[in-house]
């Protein structure tokens, strides 16, 4: 027998979008260089051409039924130079805040999502120890100029994802493997994390602030296994745990962004999924695990937002359930007391896809690259009535 199931009063319903995916010619930024110069095999180019569509992606939602929405600022916009500060790009940002509260939707910004200044890069970026306080500079003028139209931030999106990326597998930007290097850039974000949130309380007492931390359920992929058992506790503490512990004082509510699970085995490649559902770019889905996660992390007792989740699916052939079903274990975990508050899913709209270019189709909305065009999938109107009724039936 189906079964109706609500969700928490005030419930945001959203998608995500980070900047150099959906906004088009980020020509200030580190990947944009190393685009150009042949670094990456893809270049984002006009992406989908955000910048100059908001207004119109901003209809598409309100027509879709979200009430929130996360997106992120563009930092090399912001400061192309050193401590040079672009007003128009500043007053852009506004437009685009502006342009979402004239719908009713509530704000979600991400500070900082996989991409600096040029300027950042060449002083050392994340491994340089000045770091954080570059970044806080940033943080303080979109706070002075636009944090009066913000209603949730996120300074960081993804530490680790990004170190692992950047300074180990090196296949990203900086394009370093230096363990070392990565340590330093794993403390200068808790850094940058700290300052800019007090940086954000000291005018907003009652701001809300957070990251937006992967999170992967770890398991061995053979349960009698001791020595899987331990490598995936150890995995599991420090991909979970270890960051959002350094911060837990500075955590209004926990943002996570959910993909898949990892199965641990301990000779290489370490990771054995049990392939029988995945997406187009091969990651298993698997939405027990959410519920796990959820579980785990209420013990920091702060309420939790999902800020990313979602699957790579051209066809649209998995993402309805994929929803369905990863929404009924949320429900199950808020049943259970865990304080969810919120979900946003990845993506609003196909975009860039960092070093897979734009092959990976993650966008309840369809893009037609070639003329621009914009077509929400069956699953977008599927997610639509969801947001509507505030409820799921399962
Ligand atoms: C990132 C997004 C990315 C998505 C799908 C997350 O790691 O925050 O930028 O597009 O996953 O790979």
């Amino acid at each position: 027998m189906k079964k109706i199931l609500n969700f928490p009063k005030n419930f945001l319903w959203g998608s995500a979008t980070s900047s150099h995916q959906v906004e088009g010619n980020n020509t200030h930024n580190d990947w944009w260089k190393a685009e150009q110069a042949k670094e990456l095999k893809f270049k984002s180019g006009k992406a989908c051409d955000h910048y100059n569509r908001y207004e119109q992606d901003f209809d598409l939602i309100k027509s879709l039924n979200q009430n929130a929405h996360r997106f992120s600022i563009e930092w090399a916009r912001i400061e192309p130079e050193k401590g040079k500060f672009d007003k128009k790009e500043i007053e852009h940002y506004r437009k685009v805040l502006l342009a979402l509260k004239k719908r009713k939707i509530k704000t979600m910004v991400t500070l900082w999502h996989f991409t600096n200044p040029i300027w950042f890069e060449k002083i050392g970026g994340w491994s340089n120890k000045e770091s954080a306080d570059c970044f806080e500079r940033y943080v303080k003028i979109i706070v002075e100029k636009l944090g009066y139209l913000v209603d949730f931030w996120v300074t960081i999106n993804e530490p680790h994802v990004y170190i692992r990326g950047g300074y180990m597998a090196g296949n990203w930007p900086p394009f370093k493997n230096n363990p070392i290097k990565a340590i330093n850039v794993f403390n200068n974000f808790v850094k940058a994390h700290k300052v800019s949130y007090k940086t954000i309380h000291n005018k907003y007492p009652k701001a809300k602030v957070s990251i937006s931390k992967a999170v992967s359920h770890t398991e061995p992929a053979r349960k009698q296994c001791i020595l899987e058992k331990l490598i995936a506790l150890l995995i599991h503490y420090f991909y979970n745990h270890l960051f959002l512990k350094k911060i837990e004082n500075e955590l209004d509510y926990i943002g996570i962004n959910y993909y898949t699970r990892s199965r641990i085995i301990f000779y290489p490649p370490f990771k054995k999924n049990l392939d029988k559902k995945i997406s187009d770019i091969g990651w298993e889905i698997y939405p027990q695990a959410i519920y796990h996660l959820l579980k785990y992390l209420s013990k920091f007792e702060k309420p939790i937002y999902i800020t990313e989740n979602g699957l790579a699916d051209a066809q649209d052939k998995h993402r309805k359930n994929f929803i369905k079903d990863h929404l009924f274990y949320i429900h199950k975990a808020i049943e259970e007391g865990v304080d969810v508050q919120g979900y946003f899913h990845w993506s609003l709209m196909d975009n860039f896809e960092w070093a897979l270019g734009f092959s990976p189709k993650f966008g309840l909305i369809e893009i037609d690259y070639k003329t621009m065009k914009r077509k929400p999938r069956p699953s977008a109107n599927y997610y639509a009535k969801i947001c509507k009724n505030n409820y799921l039936i399962k």
